[in-house]
């Protein structure tokens, strides 16, 4: 059985009176039945992984570097994420494959970075609008799993988060059944390359405008374990409806 799982994406969002949100979050759900992680920006991660110590909700990370220490001014190392408190690590959202410009090789290095220092990572994938107007999505997500998971993946718990990048903060969604042939062509690329024990534990998580209002239909689709959620994660009200609706789902 896999555990369902809810992450946070804060992005570039809080400073230190967010942390009451994680406080609140923490409170509301002391034992829930599926695993609750927030991600904020990394200036928050010690602070929040203090803050949650013992309790249900973890804390992670949104990106990393690929390597574990050197001359990089600016960057942040999984194993320094692992210091600090955080437990996993969002990687290849496509806002850095755009702002960053990060490619499927640069986010295969930095999955097996966070792999070497026992991060979970979250690793996303999704097809723009063209890309699924052409017909082009599972194509695409095919490619993106090939590159950017490394062969050491085999051997460790990961989670991939499908994020069509057309759904991400315009509140459009693919149809629940959309979502779990998706899921289901990326389990079956997983099984595939890294065997069926280890694609059947692999968490599929659905990304992109996931509210209080459409969560239920979404987690009532085959092959959904979960939601990596933007917005909606930045207040306890608008997070712990979407909660609620996953764990009453297991
Ligand atoms: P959204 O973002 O829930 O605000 O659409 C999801 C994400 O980018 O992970």
């Amino acid at each position: 059985m896999r555990r369902r799982l809810a992450a946070g994406n804060w992005k570039m969002h809080g400073l230190a009176d967010s942390l009451a949100a994680i406080a609140d979050l923490s409170a509301a759900h002391p034992d829930p039945a599926c695993d609750i992680v927030i991600c904020p920006p990394a200036t928050l991660i010690h602070r929040a992984a203090d803050l949650v110590l013992g309790r249900a909700v973890s804390i992670g990370a949104q990106d990393c570097h690929a390597e574990d220490a050197g001359a990089h001014t600016g960057d942040i190392s999984a194993p320094m994420l692992r210091d600090a408190g955080a437990t996993t690590v969002i990687l290849g959202h496509s806002e850095r494959r755009a702002d960053h410009g990060e490619t499927d090789a640069a986010i295969r290095a930095k999955t097996h970075a966070a792999l070497r220092a026992g991060l979970l990572p979250i690793l996303c994938v999704g097809e723009t609008l063209a890309q699924r107007e052409a017909g082009e999505t599972l194509g695409i997500l095919s490619t993106q799993l090939a590159l950017s998971l490394p062969d050491e993946a085999r051997d460790h718990a990961i989670v991939i988060a499908y994020e069509p990048v057309w759904a991400i903060g315009s509140g459009l969604t693919p149809d629940p059944d959309q979502i779990s042939a998706v899921h289901a062509h990326i389990r079956a690329e997983m099984s595939a390359r890294f065997g069926t024990e280890m694609a059947g534990a692999t968490r599929i998580l659905y990304g992109g405008s996931v509210k209080p209002a459409n969560a239920a239909s979404i987690f009532a689709a085959p092959d959904v374990d979960g939601a990596l959620v933007g917005g909606a994660s930045l207040r306890e009200p608008d997070f712990s409806p979407i909660i609620a609706a996953l764990c009453a789902s297991c």
